[in-house]
């Protein structure tokens, strides 16, 4: 793996928020490095950072998550004490981000933003941890990637506030703890399945994510056309928000995308004719699903007579990574009633036959069958 000169800490901050925010990485996984990042990808970085909501009553949906983080908050506040470590778990692109944000912001506490995969060593967490003031919030994103002995380092700072430290080799080492300052760890995964049950337990707040309704990504569509002042009337933001497969990342995307056709086609404005033909331009279909849902699901059905099928086999079919395919396609798949994780494999359900138009092939074979027979 790559070091930076620097090892790990401070490679940007960025002070356009309520409060301090500093992200510390090598990089791998951070939205904000501009050593690896290419210009296009800094520049949707910006943009999905300025449409972030900043407090709680800005945050559309997911009505369980955002009152019971209220009502700790404010229990926090009301003890004048550090907020208690919270999990944030789900799909991408569904505000775990933005989530860790505002409780910083929330508890008017400084924030710092880390990843699993950017912390090699215990040391490097335990000087991440021992720099942290009394209340700060450490974000720590893809928790589930951290490496064992690292999370080690995780239990007593996160249960004690303290970290054990191993001072000298074989008989005569002793260990040595110092005490930390109060924080709040914010952990967000996309596999709470994959956290290792100690670290799971030391969590006090545990809220999942869910996939949005078209109601609440319709009110995302027009907050974010509100804030990129682009006029957008009602059904072309139904529109927009429908074929977003439930999440908010791919709302804003598609509404920058309508927004850039109707600019060179338009004046940048947006109603549903534009929206359609935008979207129809994009290859998006009208349930949102785009080229690499088709080829999954025309894969299950023509290459895996519709299931059962192990992940790794469809995997390797279309040529996405498991990961990807489990974190990314399925869940909406699975909540359009497209196709169903059985215990033998993925089966692909009725309903996506129907989308395919394959059903009609199926009942003409069977009809040509029998005319045979
Ligand atoms: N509840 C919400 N209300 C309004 N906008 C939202 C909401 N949730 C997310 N967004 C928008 O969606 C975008 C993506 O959100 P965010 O980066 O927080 O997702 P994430 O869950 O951290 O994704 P990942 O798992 O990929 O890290 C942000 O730009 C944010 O503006
Ligand atoms: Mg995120």
């Amino acid at each position: 793996m790559r070091r930076s000169a620097k090892g790990n800490v401070g490679i940007l901050e960025r002070d356009k928020a309520l409060h301090r925010i500093v992200y510390i990485s090598k990089g791998q996984s951070m939205e904000f490095n501009r050593l690896i990042m290419p210009e296009q990808k800094l520049e949707e970085a910006k943009v999905e950072n300025n449409l972030r909501p900043q407090v709680l009553a800005d945050y559309v949906g997911q009505e369980k998550t955002v009152e019971k983080l209220k009502i700790f908050i404010d229990a926090a506040k009301i003890r004048s004490e550090a907020l208690d470590h919270v999990l944030l778990y789900g799909p991408p692109g569904l505000g775990k981000t933005t989530l860790a944000q505002i409780i910083a912001n929330e508890m008017d506490a400084d924030i710092k933003i880390t990843s699993g995969p950017a912390i090699e060593r215990p040391g490097d967490l335990a000087a991440i941890l021992s720099n942290l003031k009394p209340g700060d919030v450490l974000f720590i994103d893809e928790i589930h990637r951290l490496n064992r002995l690292v999370e080690e380092v995780l239990y007593p700072a996160m249960e004690d506030c303290a970290l054990d430290i191993m001072i000298g080799k074989g008989q005569g080492a002793k260990s040595v703890r110092i005490d930390l300052a109060k924080f709040t760890l914010v952990g967000a995964t996309t596999r709470a399945g994959m956290l290792t049950s100690p670290l799971r337990d030391r969590f006090g707040v545990i809220c999942k994510l869910d996939l949005y309704n078209n109601q609440d990504l319709t009110k995302i569509v027009k907050r974010s056309a509100g804030i990129m002042d682009i006029v957008i009337d009602d059904s072309a933001a139904l529109e927009i928000a429908r074929r977003s497969r439930g999440t908010p990342r791919i709302v804003n995307r598609l509404l920058k995308r309508v927004s850039d056709y109707s600019l060179v086609k338009y004046d940048g404005n947006i109603n549903k004719e534009i929206a359609d033909a935008a979207l129809e331009m994009l290859e998006i279909d009208e349930l949102g699903l785009d080229l690499v849902d088709r080829k999954l699901l025309l894969a299950l059905a023509e290459k895996f007579d519709g299931g059962p099928v192990g992940i790794s086999n469809i995997a390797a079919n279309i040529g996405e990574a498991r990961e990807t395919i489990e974190d990314v396609y399925e869940p909406y798949l699975m909540q359009i009633g497209f196709i169903a994780r059985t215990p033998r494999g993925r089966v692909m359900l009725r309903r996506a036959y129907q989308h395919l138009g394959i059903e009609v092939l199926m009942q003409d074979n069977s009809e040509q069958l029998s005319l045979e027979s």
